[in-house]
Formats: C-alpha cells, sequence, structure tokens
C-alpha cells in the first residue's frame, strides 16, 4: 500500500489508524506508488492548495491505473467526505471515496473491490464516535496521537471543519485512558491528545469529565513522561484549564492557541467568540503560571473586510504575545461556509503582502523566542537521526522545538538533557549531556 496524508494532524492520526488496519490484513506500505496495489490518499479540504493539490496527485495515477487495472484507488478525508460521489465523476480511475467517520471501514471496502471489481462509496456520518481503530505509534516507538473529541460545533465562518468532520463526539474517558495504558505498555512516552476543539471535551457526554478532568487522568498513566494536547479553542481556554499546568508535572510546556487575528471586527466577522483583550487576558494568566511557555498560533489574513487597520492591530497583537511560532494563511473562501458569502474580498496581492509583512515579524520574533532558550538545559525526547548527517540526533524539547545535537541512534527514542548552545528561527542547536 502507498498512503499519501495531506493536511493536519487528525489526518496524520487517522493514517495511522489506517496502518494499523493494513497491517492487519498483512499489507505493507511502499513509499512509490508505482509499486503498491492499494494506493490511499488521505486529504485535507480545509485550504484551498490542500485540495488543489489531492486532484492533481490524483491524475497522476491514471497512467498507474492503466498499465494495472487491478490496483486500487482509494480516498479519504475532507475533501472526500465533501465530494462524495462526484469524485468518481471528476477522477474516473478512482475506485473508493471513503468519509472522515468510515476509516474503521477500509477493511471491508478494499475487499469489495477485490471482489466485485466495482466502485464503492462510504460518507455516512455517525452520531457516536465510530468503533475503536488504535493507531500506531510513530516511527520511534515513543510518540503516539490519540483522538479524544471528534468534529466541530462552532461554524467559524471561514472554516469547512464542521461540515467534512461533523458534530462534536467525545470519546468515553475510561477508553481513552485505556488506550493510552495500552501505548504506554508498547513502550509509549510522549502522548498527544487530538480533537479540534479538545476544550469542549466531554460537554456531549452529560457531565463525566470536561478536559481538564481527563488531561489529569491522563498524566497519571504510568510511563506517560510528556503529555501534549492540540487545538485549544481560546474562547474555551477554562481558568481549570490553565490551572492545570501548574499542577501536572508532565504536562508539555506549550500551547497552540490559535488567535486567527488581532482585530475585534475581524474575530466578530469569523465568528471566534472572544476579542483581542479576553484572549491576552489568558496569555497573561497562563504565563503566570507558566512563565516560560511556549505559545503558537495560527494566522488568517485577507479575510473579508480585513483593511490595513484591522491588519495592524493584528500586528500589535503579535508584538504583545511575542508567539514562539505561528502558522500563517491567506484566507481562501470555502464554498458552502457562511463566509463565502460575505462581501469586500481583498486582492490576492495585498494578502500576499500582508503574509509576507506577519511572517517576517514572527521570524524576529522565532529567533528571540529561541535565543532565550541558549544556555538552559532542556529535557529532548530523541525522534529519530537528522536529515543531512547521521552523526546528528534531532528531537524536540518540552516546548515543542525542534533541537539538533550530535550524537548516536542509540539515544533514538529516550528524553535526554540537551544543553542548548545555539539558534535560528526555526530550530535549536546543543550538546547532550552525559547520562549519569
Ligand atoms: N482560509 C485560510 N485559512 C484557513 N484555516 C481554516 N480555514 C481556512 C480558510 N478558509 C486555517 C486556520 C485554522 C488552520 C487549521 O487553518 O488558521 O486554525
Ligand atoms: Fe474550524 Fe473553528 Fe471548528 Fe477550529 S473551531 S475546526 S477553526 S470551525
Amino acid at each position: 500500500m502507498y498512503l499519501k496524508t495531506f493536511g493536519c494532524q487528525m489526518n496524520d492520526a487517522d493514517s495511522s489508524k489506517i496502518k494499523n488496519l493494513m497491517s492487519n490484513m498483512n499489507i505493507d506500505t511502499t513509499s512509490d506508488p508505482k509499486d503498491a496495489d492499494i494506493i490511499l490518499l488521505n486529504t485535507c479540504s480545509i485550504r484551498w492548495k490542500a485540495e488543489h493539490k489531492v486532484y492533481s496527485m490524483l491524475g497522476t495515477f491514471k497512467d498507474i491505473k492503466k498499465a494495472r487495472p487491478d490496483i486500487i484507488i482509494g480516498v479519504g478525508g475532507c475533501v472526500a467526505q465533501q465530494e462524495q460521489d462526484e469524485m468518481f465523476r471528476k477522477v474516473p480511475h478512482l475506485d473508493i471515496v471513503f468519509g472522515t467517520h468510515n476509516v474503521h471501514r477500509l477493511p471491508e471496502m478494499i475487499s469489495r473491490v477485490q471482489a466485485e471489481r466495482c466502485k464503492v462509496e462510504e460518507t455516512n456520518f455517525f452520531d457516536r464516535p465510530e468503533p475503536l481503530v488504535y493507531p500506531a505509534p510513530e516511527e520511534d516507538g515513543v510518540r503516539a496521537f490519540v483522538n479524544i473529541i471528534r468534529g466541530c460545533n462552532n461554524y467559524c465562518t471561514y472554516c469547512i471543519v464542521p461540515y467534512v468532520r461533523g458534530r462534536e463526539a467525545s470519546r468515553s474517558s475510561a477508553e481513552i485512558v485505556d488506550e493510552v495504558k495500552s501505548l504506554a505498555g508498547c513502550g509509549v512516552k510522549e502522548v498527544t491528545l487530538l480533537g479540534q476543539n479538545v476544550n469542549s471535551y466531554g460537554n456531549d457526554l452529560g457531565g463525566d469529565i470536561g478536559f481538564p478532568g481527563l488531561l489529569k487522568k491522563v498524566a497519571d498513566v504510568e510511563g506517560i513522561t510528556r503529555l501534549r494536547f492540540t487545538t485549544s479553542h481560546p474562547k474555551d481556554l477554562s481558568d481549570g484549564l490553565i490551572e492545570a499546568f501548574g499542577e501536572i508535572e508532565n504536562l508539555a510546556n506549550h500551547l497552540h492557541l490559535p488567535v486567527q487575528s488581532g482585530s475585534d471586527k475581524v474575530l466578530a466577522a469569523m465568528k471566534r467568540g472572544y476579542t483581542a483583550a479576553s484572549y491576552m487576558k489568558n496569555v497573561e494568566k497562563l504565563r503566570k503560571v507558566r512563565p516560560d511557555i511556549a505559545i503558537s498560533t495560527d494566522m488568517i489574513v485577507g479575510f473579508p473586510g480585513e483593511e490595513d487597520s484591522d491588519f495592524q492591530k493584528t500586528l500589535a497583537l503579535m508584538k504583545e504575545v511575542v508567539y514562539d511560532s505561528a502558522f500563517s494563511f491567506k484566507y481562501s473562501v470555502r464554498p458552502g461556509t457562511a463566509a463565502a458569502k460575505l462581501q469586500d474580498a481583498v486582492p490576492d496581492d495585498l494578502k500576499s503582502e500582508r503574509l509576507a509583512s506577519l511572517q517576517s515579524l514572527q521570524k524576529k520574533h522565532s529567533i528571540v523566542r529561541n535565543e532565550a532558550e541558549e544556555g538552559t538545559v532542556q529535557m529532548v525526547l530523541v525522534e529519530g537521526v537528522g536529515r543531512k548527517h547521521s552523526s546528528f540526533l534531532t528531537g524536540r524539547t518540552s516546548g515543542n522545538k525542534v533541537v539538533n545535537f550530535a550524537g548516536a541512534d542509540e539515544f533514538v527514542g529516550q528524553i535526554v538533557p540537551v544543553k542548548i548552545t545555539g539558534s535560528t528561527a526555526n530550530a535549536l542547536k546543543g550538546e547532550v549531556l552525559h547520562l549519569n
């Protein structure tokens, strides 16, 4: 099987489940689609480019299918969910379209295509989380992602996610803890809890436990040295969660808190449910509890009606927070969303200009925040050997920063103390301290 994943961590986790399902069917993965009997794309439609890439990649498989008609080509994820059987019309050499709630059905879908040589589409939504499929741990064997809630009820006006991933549905805390225990039993040390908005965890479970309660339970699982989560919606960031950063020692020193814009007018048009001031208040509270916490964000420039004065407010907010890192995007219309009906589109060249100035400001901030780590000793979870030199290792600090340092591959999968000796905007450099 050749499996290509587009987009977010949610898709990475789904792909990991697909790998597990396939390995249960004795199907190995290959890195070259030409060698594969099954080609699967796990797609993303959150931004225009992501969707565009999927269709152009599918086009390149046409010749492979012509040469080997028995090959099975399938598409899942958000583009599949949105387009459903329309995809068969656009891509006639496609065999399977599976939606975001249907990953667990893939083995049956593949068997049906093999037996009947027909096209199969399953894109129905389920109200409750679908049957449990464990994801495989990451390649390093010590990190794993665990879904705790799927879907989103927020309907931010620019966003396609609620339409393609359905309404929020939380998994029971007992099931989540069992999964984490089983991962810890396989040697996993770092778990990232995943959800479009983890802060809504438990709202649909009738008062079982909320997100801070779940964090405490997972943090207590023996063997879990580091706990992360993403994504946290600023409007739902509770005092309980902020306090959790003070109380839970193995909770990583990082929070991804996407602000999107610094202008209250734009935030209201996006239906984000907070203001720049209320966001800043939470950042201050957090830094009281964890003064050196790394904070990252997502930013959208060029939302309809964004004037230069609004954009200046975004830059001003960034200067106030000084983010450790930021993912930034030009707004792209997602058909069917509320913002698709808005007037006052920002011209593309102006979006590009704003994006460039936002990114250049962020680069300065990343440099400042990374330089502040120089001279400190960071506990680094070693993820693998470096891409350029095999005598270099790469890993991440608790604050989610990449660190490169000299070392032997026996350290892969371990948490080692590293003295930070240098930095750039993108990464830290260090020296491993001797383990006693
Ligand atoms: N245009 C541009 N960026 C978007 N995002 C979501 N929808 C859009 C869109 N229509 C960005 C947001 C979100 C991140 C995952 O993708 O910043 O936080
Ligand atoms: Fe999209 Fe908003 Fe839900 Fe995030 S919270 S997935 S941006 S609708």
